[in-house]
C-alpha cells in the first residue's frame, strides 16, 4: 500500500516534458533560462581545485555560514548566530523536509494555505500528521479569521509563503501584525516561513518574518540559493531558526543527508562576498515590466505580480476551458507552456488562471509573447 497514493508526476514535470515534446516554449517551471554570474563560475572553477570535495561539517561550511549570516544581517539588519540558527540544506524542499520531520508529531496538524507550493503537504502526511488547508482570499492574502477558526489544540505548525509562489503577492505589514496577535493565542504552533522568494520584489518590499521579533522566536525560515543566484540545479539552500528548534532540526538533517554538496558551498562562501542580492528586485523587475508590456496586447488580464519571478493571467476573456485542458492545447496549438493554477489548490478549484514563469532572456519572452498575443 503506498504511503502517498495521491501523489503522481508533478504537473511542473508533466508540462515540462509537454513543452520539449511540442517543442514550446517554456514558461512553466520556474527556472531562469539566462546564463548565471561569470563570478560564481570562477569561483566555482577555483575552489574545484582547492580541497573542498570530501563532507563538510554536518550544519553546513563556517565559512558559507558566516556568509549568511553577513547577508541577512545586510538584507534585514538583524544578527543570527551561524553556528546554532543557521544549516545549510539540499535546497529549501529537503529544509522543509527536515523541518516537518523534526516538528510535527503523529496526529497533529499542519495549516497550508492554497494555493500552495506542492512540497509541502507529502511529508506532513509521512509523518502522520494531517495537512489542513485553507485558501487564501481571492486576492491571495489570508484570511486571518478562517485560519484562526481551523486552529485547535492539535494544531503544530502553520506554513506561509511570501513572495508567494504562485500569486507573486507579498505580504503587507498589517498581515504580519495579524499573524503575530494570531499565533499569541497559539503558544505551540511553530510559524513554516518559506521566503525563498525574499529577494525577489518590485514596489513593495518584502517583509521578512526574521525582523519581527515575536514570530522568529517561533519560527523557522526558508531560503534557496537556487532562486537567489539563478542556480536551481545546484539545490542549496538554507534555513534560520532559534537554537532550540534548530537543534532538532538538525538530528532529521544528519541523517537525510548529513551534509550538503562541498563544493556548491565553497563556491558560494566565495561568491556570497562578491555579490548584492538586494540588486536582484530591480533587475526581475524589468524582467516583470516587459513581459506584462509585451503581452499586453493579448486577450490574456493580467493580475499584479508583487514579487517572486511568477506572473498570473486570467485566460477568461479566450476560453471556459479547465485551466489544465486550456494549458495543454495552449502548449500544442500555440507553442507556449504555463501552469494551471488549480493544481495549487487542494479541492483542484479553477479560477481560470494560469502562472507565467518570466525568469527568461528577452528573446524567449518576446517570442512567448508573440504567440500569446496570437491566442
Ligand atoms: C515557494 C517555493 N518553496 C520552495 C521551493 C523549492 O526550492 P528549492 O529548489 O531550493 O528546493 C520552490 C521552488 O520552486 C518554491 O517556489
Amino acid at each position: 500500500m503506498s504511503k502517498l497514493p495521491h501523489v503522481g508526476t508533478t504537473i511542473f514535470t508533466v508540462m515540462s516534458k509537454l513543452a520539449m515534446e511540442h517543442n514550446a516554449i517554456n514558461l512553466s517551471q520556474g527556472f531562469p533560462n539566462f546564463p548565471v554570474d561569470e563570478k560564481l563560475i570562477s569561483s566555482l572553477e577555483s575552489v574545484a581545485r582547492e580541497s573542498v570535495h570530501q563532507y563538510a561539517p554536518m550544519p553546513g561550511s563556517p565559512d558559507l555560514l558566516n556568509g549568511i549570516s553577513s547577508l541577512i544581517e545586510t538584507a534585514y539588519g538583524r544578527k543570527n548566530d551561524p553556528t546554532s540558527e543557521l544549516l545549510v540544506t539540499a535546497g529549501a524542499t529537503q529544509g522543509i523536509f527536515a523541518t516537518i520531520q523534526a516538528l510535527v508529531h503523529l496526529g497533529e496538524e499542519v495549516i497550508i494555505l492554497d494555493p500552495s507550493y506542492d512540497c509541502y503537504e507529502p511529508p506532513i502526511i509521512l509523518t502522520g500528521a494531517k495537512p489542513v488547508r485553507i485558501p487564501l482570499s481571492d486576492n491571495f492574502t489570508p484570511d486571518w479569521q478562517r485560519i484562526e477558526d481551523a486552529m485547535n489544540d492539535k494544531t503544530r505548525l502553520l506554513i506561509i509563503n511570501n513572495p508567494h509562489n504562485p500569486s507573486g503577492k507579498v505580504l503587507d505589514a498589517s498581515d504580519l501584525e495579524q499573524l503575530a496577535t494570531l499565533l499569541e493565542k497559539y503558544p505551540k504552533v511553530i510559524l513554516l516561513s518559506d521566503e525563498v522568494y525574499e529577494f525577489i520584489t518590485f514596489e513593495k518590499k518584502h517583509i521578512s518574518v526574521n525582523t519581527i521579533e515575536s514570530l522568529r522566536e517561533r519560527s523557522v525560515i526558508i531560503s534557496s540559493f537556487g532562486k537567489t543566484f539563478h542556480i536551481t540545479g545546484w539545490k542549496i539552500g538554507y534555513l534560520i531558526a532559534p537554537a532550540a528548534l534548530m537543534n532538532e532540526i538538525k538530528k532529521v538533517h544528519q541523517f537525510l543527508v548529513f551534509c550538503v554538496n562541498s563544493v556548491a558551498q565553497a563556491a558560494l562562501a566565495k561568491y556570497i562576498q562578491q555579490t548584492n542580492p538586494l540588486e536582484l528586485g530591480a533587475f526581475y523587475q524589468q524582467k516583470r515590466d516587459d513581459f506584462r508590456q509585451l503581452i499586453s496586447t493579448s486577450r490574456f488580464d493580467l493580475l499584479p505580480s508583487e514579487g517572486s519571478y511568477f506572473q498570473l493571467a486570467s485566460y477568461a476573456r479566450i476560453s471556459d476551458e479547465a485551466d489544465t485542458d486550456f494549458c495543454i492545447r495552449m502548449v500544442k496549438e500555440y507553442g507556449v507552456a504555463a501552469i494551471p493554477l488549480s493544481v495549487f489548490n487542494a479541492d483542484g478549484h479553477d479560477r481560470k488562471l494560469i502562472r507565467f514563469c518570466f525568469a527568461k532572456t528577452t528573446d524567449t519572452l518576446t517570442q512567448a509573447a508573440e504567440r500569446l498575443c496570437k491566442i
